[in-house]
């Protein structure tokens, strides 16, 4: 009896833990490129990087993980290759949810992060300040990121099936560096010392969640500066370059389907951002491009990142920086070292994931808010504003003017001192002693003409997995602003236990709203970029240590109640400025058809890195974005038929487009690929997928197509 009786206890124990650790789990993978030329990028905020041509498609990435029981608890986290999460996205995203799946993935359960890459296309951004140099909101971007992520979470829907998580953690080494370290070092140094075993002034940890052959998901910091600001071609930076390699090299279907093009892979890689503020993937460090001076090639003046007085010649290095023109090597290198990391922890098993799946959203207004510090003193926010270390931009991509980072003057630049008067309303005396010590540069929260510059109310999320934490922020924390956000959750989660003290909080973002950086109190005293880009001024991460904090038990398997929102910000899309053109018209060359070879192919046989290029009679891409297809194709001859063996994802191709005549709309195409080793010989061609626009009558496609040529 006493046998039976614990023979059905350890059955029950067993049966128990087994049950706990079983999650309704699917993974989804979407194109979000928008219109790949004429548009600015988003990121650098530079006028002339407007798009010319295409490296890699943006993608969004979806996973949702449920409980098997409760068909209501769930959680969709999206990882899209985009600079930064959009409160006008998030709320259209909802919208074609809501109309699918009623309430099912709704505000509180569903994430709308970035990779912060910064070479993607611009101008979805609901407010004004981002829209400034994509010449407002573009339509065309926010539709295709909008339709992209609702696929995406389509297909990760459809692929909802049973399975198990696990989770783990991995020391990553020359992957980041810190790009203001001066700031860091304003910490206070018996905090600092904590970390000298792991990774100093940048967090060296990546966390990994696992869903075993399906998919993974990652969070590692690092900006999504490697490809440089004079590059015109939209890419998707390291994290993008990091699941394009993953998914293709060790992901399920490389092996079933070696052939299958990036983005139709059914394995989803996912490289998501942590505290990135502070960090660069330019890990060589700054130094100035300033020919004919002593100082060129010199490290940049350290505390200011300076050459001689102005920020505009010092630029950070990536690793590949002597093989580089734009980044592109860089690129791969930072991509590869998360790749390698991923992987490594792709191979071990790794601690199994069980507990109850929670989510807690809140709108936050952080223009006035008010709570207590945690040592009793009452502690307010500000309206919006931005410092003039902002215009100075940083050392990924330094600022056009001549301001300069970690100074408090606020008489620079005569130029601004009279053009930030009319565009933005002069902070008044109580904005500026809200704001101290940061000087005000654009007092952004003041500014509502045309439309609100910057957001006041931002979204509040945290998920909870088992006993993984992930605090979705609407921003970009530095690493010891994450640090400390992260810890006091913690803290929280296990003395309201929540979780025991196998909780294990990831800070992801910038997410869902975005609200600029956000640095520690120490650091926002220094005025870097990132303390003067701290919109919300000196207690904007202490507020929102507080408020996630005590959010905590929102996330208790039984929670009561629900938590105090704001109400939702203001819908500004309807009266958003667009001043981008749309496309009037294409035509061939006189005597010519669109999508004829113009220069072909160079020479009839061809070797591994050889770039073979051909050119062909274009029309604006603008015209059919082909998201989820290719503008271009590389075919290979089996038998007596061509199959497409590269698309425009793969980096060794490039989709080049050229505007020959504004007036009479002929414009040119190049299509390049560089032969990767290992191609096997044979014959291929190029091939061009376009698009034209007559003055009258609709869009019709066209096919260009090169000679033959073979490979060696
Ligand atoms: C990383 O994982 C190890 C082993 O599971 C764990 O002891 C450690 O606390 C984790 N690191 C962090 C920063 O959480
Ligand atoms: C692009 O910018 C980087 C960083 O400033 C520079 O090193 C490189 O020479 C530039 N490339 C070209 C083609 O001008
Ligand atoms: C914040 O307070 C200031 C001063 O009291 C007021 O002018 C402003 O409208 C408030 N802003 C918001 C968003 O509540
Ligand atoms: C509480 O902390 C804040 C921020 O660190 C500090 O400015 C303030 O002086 C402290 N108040 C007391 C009473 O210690
Ligand atoms: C800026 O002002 C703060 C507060 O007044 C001061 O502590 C800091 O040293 C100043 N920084 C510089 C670079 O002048
Ligand atoms: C930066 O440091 C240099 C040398 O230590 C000093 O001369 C300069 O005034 C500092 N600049 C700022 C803006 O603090
Ligand atoms: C684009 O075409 C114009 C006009 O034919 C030409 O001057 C220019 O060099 C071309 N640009 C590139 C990048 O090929
Ligand atoms: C496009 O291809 C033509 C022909 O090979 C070449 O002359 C031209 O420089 C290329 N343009 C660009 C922008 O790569
Ligand atoms: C290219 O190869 C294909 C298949 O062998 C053939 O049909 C076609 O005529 C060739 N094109 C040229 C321009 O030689």
């Amino acid at each position: 009896m006493a046998r039976l009786f614990s023979f059905l206890a350890l059955a029950s124990v067993a049966l128990q833990a087994v049950a706990q650790s079983q999650y309704l789990l699917g993974l989804g993978i979407a194109d979000i490129t928008g219109p790949v030329v004429e548009v600015n990028f988003m990121g650098y905020a530079n006028l002339p990087q407007t798009g010319s041509g295409l490296h890699q498609r943006q993608r969004a990435r979806a996973w949702i993980i449920g409980e098997t029981g409760a068909t209501a608890n769930r959680v969709v986290f999206v990882n899209a290759d985009i600079a930064m999460g959009d409160t006008g996205i998030r709320r259209a995203i909802l919208a074609a949810l809501s109309a699918k799946y009623g309430n099912l993935y709704n505000a509180q359960n569903v994430a709308i992060s970035s990779t912060h890459q910064h070479s993607g296309v611009g101008g979805y951004l609901e407010n004004l300040l981002p829209q400034l140099t994509a010449l407002g909101f573009v339509k065309q971007t926010y539709d295709a990121i909008v339709t992209g992520v609702v696929l995406a979470i389509d297909r990760a829907h459809a692929s909802l099936q049973p399975g198990t998580l696990t989770l783990g953690n991995a020391t990553v080494t020359g992957g980041n560096i810190n790009r203001s370290p001066t700031a860091y070092l304003a910490n206070p140094a018996e905090e600092r010392a904590l970390y000298v075993n792991e990774g100093g002034d940048q967090d060296k940890i990546m966390s990994l969640l696992s869903f075993g052959s399906r998919g993974f998901l990652s969070w590692f910091p690092v900006h999504g500066t490697s490809i440089y600001e004079n590059n015109t071609l939209v890419s998707t930076d390291n994290k993008g370059m990091a699941a394009y390699l993953y998914e293709g090299k060790f992901g399920l279907s490389s092996s079933v389907e070696p052939n299958a093009m990036p983005g139709s892979q059914t394995f989803v890689a996912g490289f998501a951002q942590a505290n990135v503020g502070d960090t660069s993937p330019n890990t060589l460090g700054a130094f100035c491009e300033s020919p004919g001076q002593p100082y060129d090639g010199q490290p940049c003046q350290a505390n200011s990142s300076t050459c001689g007085g102005t920020v505009t010649d010092c630029h950070g290095r990536g690793p590949g920086f002597t093989l580089d023109s734009f980044g592109f090597h860089s690129n791969e290198m930072i991509a590869q070292i998360q790749v390698d990391a991923a992987k490594s922890l792709m191979s071990k098993s790794l601690a199994p994931v069980s507990g109850s799946v929670r989510s807690v959203h809140i709108n936050l207004n952080m223009a006035n808010h008010t709570f207590n510090l945690p040592n009793g003193t009452a502690a307010k926010t500000c309206p919006p504003a931005m410092g003039f270390s902002f215009a100075g931009g940083t050392t990924d991509g330094p600022g056009a003017f001549d301001f300069v980072q970690g100074d408090n003057s606020t008489s620079q630049n005569p130029l601004w001192e009279i053009v930030k008067s009319f565009i933005t309303p002069i902070p008044s005396s109580e904005q500026k002693a809200c704001h101290a010590p940061k000087p005000i540069l654009l007092n952004t929260g003041y500014a509502t003409f045309p439309y609100s510059w910057s957001p006041s109310t931002v979204d509040i999320q945290m998920f909870k997995v088992g006993n993984l934490v992930m605090i979705i922020v609407p921003g970009e924390l530095t690493t010891m602003a994450g640090r400390r956000l992260r810890n006091a959750v913690r803290a929280r989660l296990i003395s309201e236990k929540v979780i025991d003290d196998s909780a294990y909080v990831v800070v992801t973002g910038p997410a869902n709203t975005y609200g600029h950086y956000i640095t520690t109190r120490e650091e926002y005293s220094h005025q870097r970029y990132e303390g003067a880009s701290t919109i919300f001024g000196p207690s904007t991460l202490d507020a929102y240590i507080e408020k996630y904090s005590s959010l905590v038990p929102f996330l208790a398997d039984s929670p009561s109640g629900s938590p105090q929102t704001d109400p939702a910000p203001p819908q500004l899309q309807s009266s958003a400025i667009s001043l981008l053109t749309g496309v009037v018209l294409d035509a061939a060359p006189i005597g010519k058809s669109f999508g004829q070879v113009l220069v072909d192919v160079a020479k009839t046989a061809y070797k591994a890195g050889d770039t073979v290029v051909a050119q062909f009679v274009g029309a604006n891409p603008r015209n059919n974005l082909h998201l989820e297809g290719t503008f271009l194709s590389v075919d290979h001859l089996s038998g007596s038929s061509w199959t497409a063996v590269r698309s425009d994802s793969h980096p060794s191709t490039l989709y080049k487009w050229n505007r020959t005549s504004t007036i009479l709309g002929t414009s040119t195409v190049n299509v390049s690929w560089t032969i990767e080793s290992g191609t096997p010989a044979g014959t291929y061609r190029l091939r061009y997928f376009g698009d034209s626009k007559p003055l009258i009558g609709s869009i019709s496609a066209f096919t260009g197509t090169s000679g033959n040529f073979t490979v060696a």
